[in-house]
């Protein structure tokens, strides 16, 4: 049994299974990859989880914390790259662990990547609603504070008491909903789409940068590196705030914000040339990402200071920074928040197109029930799956709060980083000879520093966060023990 645990999938039988009529055009570029990468990476991370960072963990010196991650995800980016030039295929991680690790290991990924995709796509919904709020504002409206919060918030006033409580987080569930039946209806992101998502969302980035920089505050930043403490926020979690543990919890809090980039991999099969173009892809939009947070991180918290993220600012903060502080900037203001709705909607699509893309592999190769390879016979998408991390995405979105499911991505998804540079290591040794177009520098170094760098941001969440994620492996073991093992395709071929 041990032996079957660590059974792989062949690589000829997942090329072969490119090449069946269910197989994907092939029309991707470089330059597209890149595109697609920007299209999921900017979104909630930078516009809504920056601003917590800063309040919760590391103030001003959030901008190492985005050095760290960037870091982090290139060293992952590099492994990332060797497996998807190596086996183009989409799926993503677990398909490539598939291949190398075994299935016990596939299943560990696929199973952790519902972190990353479904509570994902949770935590850019419950962003979504902040900005809704604001731009509902500019119209006189508003949605009351316990329609659009999760039950386990409160608000308070100045002097601490509570005057309002969270019941459901609506506006969240409904762009989730209102995106599920654009992804039921076979709705993708064109490229041509894509693109102007893309420009726009750079766009306000890099203006925010510029026109902000005059607006820098010094004693906003000083000190650059608050003293090490506990801070207590207003819903009575503790964090550790300032010195090195406080950059740390803040970079695998602002991790976030790159997750994406491994969405380019799970375009292998759609793409021309993916030996060349997914490194450049993976590697460019990270690239480009890293240059923008990092300035920008640095001009939000220099116009704004972090009493500000702790309360007026702490909910669609880059808005709120734009009003109060950048006069003469209205006009801005409404630009940045109508570009993020637009921004976010996009992300959320990526992840849950991304969601049911994996588990569709996952049901394909018998590791999940076969509802979620279910494809609708007119619009030929995978509906049931799709309506079915509705249901799971949306009681998210609605009853929990951002910070947690943020948090919950975030680890989980670095837990995958960690697991894809161990494979790395793996493959050189088992599969030597397979060829491969695109190579991870110096390996071990490169996959070594990987899993530190990672790992160094898993020890930042703190012990809450690693306990969300390892009680959701274990009831992943529970599931893969007494259904995936039995029911595995590849099993029943082999027997
Ligand atoms: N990187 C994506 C975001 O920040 C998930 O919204």
């Amino acid at each position: 049994m041990s032996n079957k645990l660590f059974a792989v999938k062949p690589l000829h039988l997942l090329l072969d299974e490119t090449e069946d009529k269910n197989s994907l055009k092939k029309t991707l570029t470089a330059m597209q990859l890149v595109a697609l990468g920007v299209g999921a990476i900017i979104g909630a991370g930078l516009f809504v989880r920056t601003a917590a960072a800063a309040a919760n963990n590391a103030g001003p010196s959030v901008t190492l914390g985005f050095i760290i991650a960037g870091i982090g995800c290139a060293f992952a980016g590099l492994c990332y790259s060797e497996f998807a030039s190596m086996i183009p295929i989409s799926g993503s991680a677990y398909t490539y662990s598939y291949a190398t690790m075994g299935e016990f290991m596939a299943w560990v990924i696929g199973w952790d990547l519902i972190l990353e995709y479904a509570l994902g796509a949770a935590t850019v919904s419950i962003a979504w609603s902040e900005y809704l709020n604001k731009l509902l504002e500019y119209f006189g409206l508003n949605v009351p504070y316990s329609l659009c919060h999760s039950p386990m918030q409160v608000l308070r006033d100045s002097g601490g008491t509570v005057v309002s409580h969270g019941v459901i987080n609506i506006p969240a569930l409904v762009i989730v909903a209102l995106l599920t039946i654009l992804l039921i209806r076979g709705v993708r992101e064109s490229s041509v789409f894509n693109a102007i998502i893309v420009i726009t969302k750079v766009s306000i980035v890099i203006l925010f940068i510029v026109l902000g920089w005059q607006f820098i505050k010094p004693e906003n930043q000083t000190p650059f590196i608050p003293a090490a403490t506990k801070y207590i926020d207003d819903q009575g979690v503790i964090h550790n705030f300032g010195g090195i543990l406080g950059i740390l919890g803040a970079a695998g809090v602002v991790f976030f914000a790159f997750i994406g980039f491994d969405a380019v991999s799970t375009a292998a099969q759609e793409t021309k040339n993916p030996k060349r173009a997914l490194p450049i892809g993976i590697l460019g939009s990270l690239a480009i990402c890293t240059v923008l947070y990092i300035l920008f991180a640095y001009v939000l918290t220099g116009v704004a200071g972090i009493e500000d993220f702790r309360k007026a600012g702490k909910e669609a903060s880059v808005t709120y920074t734009i009003q109060t502080y950048m006069h003469g900037y209205g006009w801005l203001a409404k630009l940045v928040t109508v570009a993020i709705l637009a921004g976010f909607s996009s992300v959320i699509l990526v992840m849950l197109y991304g969601q049911s893309r994996v588990f569709y592999s996952m049901s394909r190769d018998g590791l999940v029930p076969p509802v979620f390879s279910k494809v609708h016979p007119k619009f030929r998408t995978p509906y049931k799956s799709n309506i079915l991390f509705l249901v799971f995405v949306g009681l998210f979105a609605s009853f929990v709060p951002g910070d947690i499911v943020g948090d919950m991505t975030s680890i989980g998804t670095l837990f995958a980083f960690i697991l894809v540079c161990i494979g790395i290591i793996i493959m050189r040794r088992t599969n030597p000879g397979l060829p491969r177009p695109f190579k991870t520098p110096l390996v071990p170094l490169v996959p070594i520093l990987g899993i530190l760098t990672c790992g160094a941001m898993i020890y930042g969440l703190g012990w809450p966060n690693w306990m969300r994620l390892f009680i959701w492996m274990l009831i992943g073991m529970v599931f893969y023990f007494s259904y995936s093992i039995k029911k595995s395709h590849l099993r029943k071929d082999k027997t």
